[in-house]
């Protein structure tokens, strides 16, 4: 259902990969919404694949963010043809594949890094560059994409977990700062589990999936359309007077300790 809940703002979406991705609904989502969306892919080569199975997009440019280059070239981009960015999404992250099935103590510290650097600290580096060039309008919307495993132990989640930590600290310290600056407001969007490239790549990714609808408190399977439309609450006015908010979009899982199977199981043996 369109609302015109984003009509006359320009949004920037950062990290579509394909179809799956969170980045495209959200994309799709901000458009329906009346929104005119940009997009930045990791590589060139994504630029034509994304093109097309995403025709909507107003301009689509290469940018991967562990290039502070391709970050400023960017900025430079979006200052020269689009001028002022309202929403900034950031939908992407990344962890060599082998150390998500290490404990974190022996991962080295230049894989570490490399998924900081990527998955975190690109989010502070990327609005800096933003804000320098004159692209971020007074009243903007910064939105990144994170997870639970940045404020709690989830098995298989090691490097990212600290990433999501370091993330969700950039969104209350930009929150802080940039509120008093130019009234930028900024989230993290905490979501559940969603069948995507990065996602498979996380052990035991699978059976967390299955079991999804039986441990949440809606009981349903969580869809990028889901985790999409809460960054469009966030990025309209109707969440103005919040800012600097985990939110979690994961069909309330989030709010238990333990599932109702687990329970009952426990109180039979104690039986
Ligand atoms: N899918 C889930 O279950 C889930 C749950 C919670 C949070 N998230 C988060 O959602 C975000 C989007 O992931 P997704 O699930 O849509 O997976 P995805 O694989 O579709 O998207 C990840 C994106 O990161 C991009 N990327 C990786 N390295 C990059 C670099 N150096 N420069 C630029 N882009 C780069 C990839 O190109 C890709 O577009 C991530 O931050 C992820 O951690 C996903």
């Amino acid at each position: 259902m369109n609302n015109g809940l984003l009509k006359d703002k320009v949004a920037l979406v950062l990290g579509i990969a394909n179809e799956r991705s969170i980045g495209s609904a959200i994309a799709q989502a901000f458009a329906r919404e009346g929104a005119r969306v940009i997009a930045a892919v990791q590589t060139p080569e994504l630029v034509d694949r994304v093109k097309k199975s995403h025709p909507f997009l107003e301009a689509l440019w290469s940018c991967d963010v562990s290039i502070s280059d391709q970050i400023e070239a960017l900025a430079s981009n979006l200052a020269l043809t689009v001028g002022k960015v309202n929403i900034v999404v950031h939908s992407l992250a990344f962890a060599q594949r082998e150390s998500l099935k290490m404990p974190l103590h022996e991962i080295s510290a230049e894989v570490l890094l490399e998924a900081l650097n990527i998955s975190a600290v690109s989010f502070p580096v990327l609005t800096g560059e933003l804000l320098r060039q004159g692209v971020l309008s007074e009243g903007c919307v910064l939105e990144t994409l994170t997870y639970a495993g940045g404020e709690r132990y989830v098995p298989g989640y090691a490097p990212m977990g600290i990433c999501k930590a370091a993330l969700n600290a950039s969104v209350w310290t930009m929150a802080n700062e940039l509120g008093p600056l130019i009234g930028a407001r900024v989230y993290g969007i905490a979501a559940g589990p969603i069948s995507t490239m990065s996602a498979r790549a996380v052990p035991n990714f699978p059976a967390l999936l299955k079991m999804f609808p039986s441990l949440c408190a809606l009981r349903q399977e969580l869809k990028p359309e889901h985790v999409a439309n809460v960054t469009v609450m966030l990025a309209s006015y109707l969440s103005e007077g919040m800012t600097g908010n985990i939110i979690d979009a994961d069909m309330g899982l989030s709010t238990r300790l333990v599932s109702d199977s687990s329970q009952a199981a426990e109180a039979k043996s104690s039986e």
